[in-house]
């Protein structure tokens, strides 16, 4: 894993931007993974200032997000659809249809689910998967748990996804239960891996998931086992690392 080592908020988002970037520029077709959250919002800002710039384009960009609330509508002030669309699709030259974000309203979420890695596939996978991490590690909304789930998946929120999310609505009851998440399969199955933190409260998910046990406890440890995976975080989420002696 190669860790980037960035002073603050602002220089992750830069650094990220700048490799998300350069996959655009390497292969103008690329097919990129998607991420919600507070951590990548200052990335796609630079995004969208460098398309607005001319320096790139994400007209041939394909693009599947990780996860979307289920019961919110894609105009909900708060679903992952709009949060897309307002921080980044249309901002740029991305060909709407060419955007996936998991459908919170579909009436079978199972067979959904299977149409969603069924589509993955058929791109021969993701070739960049940007990743936020959670507090308690989960990666896209793959929660702790006994095993990891390989599928695109219903899940139940944990209490501390609910209580760390309750920030974007207008009260904790508002936070939907439950989530569609891209399962442990299809971000495996990514050619490259960027995972991105801001923050003294990542620094134990960071730590752990870099050096602890591989674990569905911690799902951000399974990437201990990709080969090419690259880690972008400020002093504070490095921290726990820094602490524990590993050279960053
Ligand atoms: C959210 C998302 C994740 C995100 C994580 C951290 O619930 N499902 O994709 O990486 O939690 O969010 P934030 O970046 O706001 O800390």
């Amino acid at each position: 894993m190669r860790i980037f080592r960035e002073k603050d908020y602002d220089a992750m988002s830069r650094r990220a931007a700048s490799i998300i970037a350069g996959e655009t520029v390497h292969n103008p077709g690329c097919v990129l993974g998607l991420a919600t959250g507070s951590t990548p919002e200052g990335a796609y800002k630079y995004l969208v200032d460098w398309y607005k710039q001319g320096l790139i384009s994400f007209r041939g960009v394909l693009s599947v997000n990780l996860d979307e609330y289920v019961g919110l509508a894609p105009d909900h002030d708060q679903s992952y659809r709009r949060f897309m669309q307002s921080n980044l699709f249309d901002h740029v030259d991305i060909v709407p249809e060419n955007t996936r974000v998991p459908d919170g309203l579909t009436k079978d979420p199972a067979a959904f689910c299977a149409e969603y890695d069924a589509y993955i596939r058929s791109l021969g996978y993701v070739d960049m998967q940007l990743l936020g991490i959670g507090r308690n590690g989960h990666i896209g909304f793959n929660e702790p748990d006994d095993h990891f789930v390989k599928e695109t998946h219903v899940v139940d929120l944990t209490e501390s996804t609910i209580d760390a999310n309750a920030r974007f609505f207008a009260s904790r009851d508002d936070v939907p239960k439950q989530a569609i998440s891209m399962g442990i399969g299809a971000i495996m199955g990514a050619k490259k891996v960027l995972l991105c933190a801001s923050g003294e409260d990542k620094a134990d998910a960071i730590c752990k998931s870099v050096c602890g046990p591989i674990t569905p406890n911690c799902p951000g440890s399974i990437l201990q086992l990709h080969p090419n995976v690259v880690l972008v975080a400020d002093e504070a989420a490095l921290s726990k690392l820094i602490a524990a002696g590993v050279e960053v």
